[in-house]
Order: structure tokens, then sequence, then C-alpha cells
């Protein structure tokens, strides 16, 4: 058995964590909206066509905002498309997709969605082939009280209160050569800024996120940030982060240990925007918002037939990655990331939330699952709200095919606002136990009252309709504390949330 030790105080404090951390997205993308979140027919669809269940397997997941409607395809929709009458709606062309949009569901229908499933929209606009003008009047539709031309033709749309949509995102991945209208960093910079000063003219109470990179692999990382933060610092509040990882080779020691680069991406991107508010000789400070992180790799072949097939048709099947026990394992270590930088990292999408690479899954007409990585997002979201405390951790570590000096324990303790205290726990090591040794100096006599472990022996296992609790947490018993003192075995290859109150 392996040893690592953990000293956790309740005066070593990285942040407050925002809730929004915990968010998550949907896209007008292959079936998260048609025949994921709706589905009229079905037989647990509610009068405006939404499954009860997936708004129920949301909820239960505590989803505080949702990013919508893209992504890739925010890059060519028209907002206007989106609204007034269902039946006198166009049919686009989606080329981020190669899918027909028949804008069934729109504004409306998705803030309906979204206060349903207990959670708040955060909208992203077009600045690819459109431009501030357009980003400033979905603004004024969405959030202006009324006698102007928009939020009057809200009100004619039947919603006389605004939407109050506090969140909005300044494009997709506006570096990204597959995006529609792509830019350089300087046209992007320039574009937002314009874009950004005009809708916070509209609602100056609304924060904006400008895109970063679309990842930390593009030939321009970094300069982009640089670039484009130069052309809007000032009028923005927040920098976009996208990453997904993934593991075609079947090596699990590096894909465990990915977040060692989505850390060092992170600390890059927040010394970037220190760097510009230094230049600047400014006081503001930019926090980041990483409103696309998962794992997607398994269903890429799969979509490259289905667009042979099916190019232009409705809710193609498309990004159902189907995830496994190692998924869920670098989902929670992921999870443990964004809250070891909650100090900078204020919004977070797990991207994205239904059907299209995501935890919970649907079948057309059937039932509603959730995959292996529910669970540490649900965790995660229900136990870690309060303060990210700082955790001094001595682990063993190791080497993999792609990284070194990988620590064998990945962990993040938070205070929630009750005394309670939750440790969120992987265990990476492929083999071997580890018996952490727990030193909670400043906190009395909390006891354990819970330790659950998510673990199973086939990295490839998988949750499905039929089988959907193949891989699932359970509790086990818990381990007795002596005063400040605690030793917990943590199984190979384990999630684990170990709670204290
Ligand atoms: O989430 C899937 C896609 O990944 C999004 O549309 C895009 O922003 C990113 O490349």
């Amino acid at each position: 058995m392996k040893k690592a030790s953990m000293i956790l105080d309740k005066d070593f404090q990285i942040s407050r964590i925002d809730p929004r951390i915990y968010g998550s997205f949907i896209e007008h993308l292959g079936r998260a909206v048609y025949s994921g979140i709706y589905e009229p027919g079905h037989p647990l669809a509610d009068e405006e066509g939404f499954r009860t269940d997936v708004i129920e397997a949301v909820r239960n997941l505590q989803v505080p905002i949702v990013r919508y409607p893209g992504g890739n395809f925010v890059s060519g929709f028209n907002w206007e498309d989106s609204v007034g009458p269902v039946s006198e709606r166009p049919k686009r062309l989606d080329l981020a997709w190669y899918t027909t949009e028949t804008n069934e569901v729109g504004l409306h229908e998705f803030a309906s969605w979204a206060k349903k499933a207990d959670s708040e929209v955060m909208y992203a606009v077009n600045l690819g082939t459109r431009g501030p003008e357009n980003a400033r009047d979905i603004v004024e539709y969405a959030n202006h009280p009324g006698n102007s031309k928009f939020s009057d033709m809200r009100i004619a749309n039947g919603l006389k209160d605004p939407l109050g949509i506090k969140l909005w995102c300044l494009g997709n991945e506006m570096d990204g050569p597959w995006q529609m209208g792509s830019k350089t960093a300087f046209e992007y910079g320039r574009t937002a800024n314009e874009a950004a000063k005009i809708m916070k003219w509209v609602d100056p109470s609304i924060e904006l996120v400008a895109c970063g990179s679309s990842g930390s692999g593009m030939p321009t990382f970094g300069d982009w940030e640089l670039t484009m933060l130069n052309e809007c610092y000032d009028n923005i509040d927040y920098v976009s982060l996208h990453r997904y990882y993934g593991n075609p080779t079947g090596d699990t020691a590096s894909f465990l240990a990915s977040t060692m680069d989505m850390d060092d991406f992170i600390r890059s991107v927040v010394a970037i925007c220190d760097a510009v508010k230094g230049k600047k000789h400014g006081s503001k400070q930019i926090n980041l918002s990483f409103d696309e992180w998962n794992i997607w790799y398994h269903s890429n072949e799969q979509d490259k037939e289905i667009w042979k097939r099916e190019k232009w048709d409705r809710a193609l099947p498309l990004l159902e990655d189907i995830y496994n026990f190692e998924d869920a394992l670098l989902v929670g270590s992921m999870l443990i990331t964004l809250l070891r930088n909650s100090n900078r990292v204020k919004v977070a999408c797990l991207a994205q939330l239904v059907n299209v690479i995501a935890p919970i899954m649907t079948r057309t007409g059937g039932g509603c699952w959730a995959q292996t990585i529910y669970y540490p997002f649900m965790h995660a979201s229900r136990y870690g709200r309060g303060t990210a405390l700082k955790a001094i951790i001595d682990s063993p570590k190791y080497d993999s095919k792609e990284y070194t000096d990988v620590p064998i324990i990945d962990a993040m303790a938070i205070l929630a606002d009750d005394g309670s205290l939750t440790l969120f726990c992987v265990n990476r090591d492929l083999k071997d136990e580890c018996l952490l040794d727990l030193d909670l100096r400043s906190f009395g006599d909390l006891k354990m009252t819970e330790h659950i472990v998510m673990h199973h022996d086939d990295v490839n296992a998988v949750n499905t309709e039929e089988h959907p609790d193949n891989v699932v947490p359970v509790n086990v018993p818990v381990q007795k504390t002596e005063g400040a003192k605690a030793e917990i075995k943590l199984s190979p290859l384990s999630w684990n949330v170990i709670r204290f109150a």
C-alpha cells in the first residue's frame, strides 16, 4: 500500500467558490436539443414538449447556468430566426454541424426550459457571420423592459418581463479556422470591444466573456489572448478557455495526468490577463470562464460515418461519446483542477449536458440514463460549494509516457458555510491502494460522516440504458477519526468524496 499525507486548515483558503463553476452547455448540435431536452410526443414530455425525465436528471446535478445556443453553431446563427411564432420560423442549414436547424426551440423556449431545470441562461452572441449590431439587438430584446423596437418585439412574442440574462459570450472560438467568420486576434479584439461596449450601454448590469484560444494547442495560443485583450480589456469581464482530453491509445496513466496540462493552461491564461492589466496600469482584474471542458474522442470516427450517410438531416446523433469508468476519474480530476484555481476560474461549463458529449443520455422515444461522468459532477456540484481550501499534499509520484512527476493523489477540500468539510480525491494509481494520512489541525471535533467511492475493475466499463448502474458510486463504511487526525484508505483508480461534519 502507498502512503500520502494531507494537511488542511480552515485558514488556508484559496477563494470563495463561484457556484457558476458548475455550469454546463447545450448547443443546437446533434440530439442535445431535439430528442434530448425537447421531444414532443415522448410519454414523459410536458405541455411544452420538454422531457421531464431529462429535466429531473439536470436538476439533480444542480447546474446554475447553461451556455446556449453554441458553440460552433452560434457563429452562423441569426437570433431573430428563433423567436416569434414557431410556424413562421425558418429552417436553416447549420454549417457548423451539417444539420438542418428547424428553430422549433428558440430563445423563449430555452429560457422556459432553463427555469424548469432550476438554471439560468448564459447566452452566446454571433460574432462570426454577424457583428456588434446584432449583439446589441439581442441584449435589447432579452433584457430591456419595453418601449423600444426589440423589447416590444419580445413583448409581442408573449414575454412581458425581460429575461434578465446576466452572462453573455462574445462569440465562440473565433480563432478556429473551422469557425464561420473566424478572425485574427486583432480583428476579434476590436469586434469584441465594440460589441461589448454597446451591449453594456443597453444593459450595464451584464457580464461578458471574450473568446480565448479554442485550445492551448493552437499555434496562436498566448499571442491570441495578449493581442485581443489589449483591444477589449476594459469592456469585458472574463476570458474563455476550452479543453477536451482523450485517450485514443489506451494510456490510462497519461490520460489521468491530463489535468497537469489543464492546470498549466489556466495558469498561463491568468498570467497573460495579469500582464495586460499591468501594461494598462489598471486595477481591473479579468477572471476566467472555462466554458467548455470535458473528454471528447470516443465518437470521432462514428461522426464521420454519420455525415457520409445523413448530412443535413435534423438531430443527427453526433458527438455521442459513451463514457467509461476512467473518464469519470478524469472528470473528477478536472473538477478538482477548477476548484484549485477557483480564485480565478469563476465560470465553467461541462460541455455538454444532454446526448452530445454529455453526462445525460436519452434514447429517442425511450429512456434517460446517467453516464459515468454524471456522478463526479453531481458530487462536486452538490458538495463543492463554499470556500476552497488549499490542501498541503505529500503524495508519491509517477512518470507516464506524456507526463513526469504526477502525484498519485489529486485532491481538493471545500469548507461549506455550515462548517462541514468535503474532500474530493482521485487515486490515480493503477494498482495500489493509498493510505491518506489526514491532518485536520484547526477543525476541532469534526467527525467523518460519509465516504463515497466510485471504482470499477474495468477502466472501460460503461453505463447503458439496459445497465444504468454498472458504474455508480457506493457508500463505504466511514473510518474512525481521532482528534484532528484521520487515516483513509483510497482504492486504486478511485474517485472519493469524504465528508466531515
Ligand atoms: O462542444 C462541441 C464543440 O467544441 C463546440 O461547438 C465548439 O465550441 C468546440 O469546438
